[in-house]
């Protein structure tokens, strides 16, 4: 498969378990266009950040195959794999020893860019993030919301083909969340690949062209939201959810 024919990412019989028996991915199968804004749903514990920390390279999968635009996520090619992958995760865990505009450009000198480079892109960054009156500040320092911005301007700094957003709108205030969005819909018309997990399910319904419903480990619905929404007779992306994941 010649790399630019591969979807943004594939996942074949993923499976994941914990010590004490929690099964968190159970043969988990999941196919992200490249190109597509997909967004990944499901009730807390589903699997979906043990999901994506597989295919970053965080939690090594017991079995299955993941590759990223044709290259494997575990094998030969995952040094290209990670490199194409922009990763803001659930938790924020960020540096606390050094400030904001070098947090940034460090990120940018790990995945390969010249020092005059990072420095220049990070502080685009802090700009297009509302952060430059904080760059010499301490992430600890900073305010939830301004945690996340940073989380993610760091995810992007080194213009990935894929942007892996777990949550990256919980705790972001209603305007912010608005030009986050904006933010990445520009990305995704530029034609870098979304995936991202959020429980507002009214904002994914309104944004992705496609999402998968995951439940124990296993997507159990997967289409472009309109389809669904035909397919199980529901007014809202919502009413879907709650008939293939509900409790
Ligand atoms: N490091 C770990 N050790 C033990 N159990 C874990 C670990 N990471 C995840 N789990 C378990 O795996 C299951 C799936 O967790 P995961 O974080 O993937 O869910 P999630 O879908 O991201 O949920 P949320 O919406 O709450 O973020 C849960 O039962 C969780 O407790
Ligand atoms: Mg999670």
């Amino acid at each position: 498969m010649s790399e630019t024919a591969a979807p943004a990412l594939l996942c074949a019989g993923v499976t994941k378990s914990f010590a004490g028996g929690v099964e968190a991915l159970a043969g988990l199968d999941l196919e992200v266009p490249a190109g597509a804004f997909f967004g990944l749903l499901g009730p807390n514990g589903a699997g979906k950040t043990t999901l994506i920390r597989s295919v970053v390279g965080l939690t090594r999968p017991a079995a299955g195959d993941i590759s990223v635009f044709g290259l494997s996520a575990w094998g030969a090619g995952s040094a290209q794999a990670r490199q194409a992958i922009g990763y803001a995760p659930q938790d924020v865990a960020l540096d606390r020893f050094v400030p904001v505009r070098e947090l940034l450009s460090l990120h940018g000198r790990y995945f390969g860019m010249s020092r005059g480079a990072a420095r220049e892109r990070a502080d685009e960054m802090l700009e297009a993030f509302d952060l430059t009156a904080k760059a010499a500040s301490y992430a600890h320092l900073l305010s939830g919301g301004m945690r996340r911005r940073l989380l993610l301007a760091r995810a992007l700094l080194h213009r990935p083909r894929l942007v892996i957003l777990d949550e990256p709108t919980a705790g972001v205030d209603l305007e912010l969340r608005h030009d986050l969005w904006a933010y990445i819909r520009r990305l995704h018309a530029d034609g870098t690949t979304i995936l991202l997990t959020t429980h507002y399910i009214e904002e994914a319904e309104a944004l992705c062209e496609r999402v998968a419903f995951i439940r124990a480990g296993r997507i159990v619905a997967e289409g472009a939201p309109i389809d669904l929404r035909e397919r199980y007779d529901a007014p809202r992306l919502e009413d879907v959810y709650l008939q293939v994941v509900g409790r």
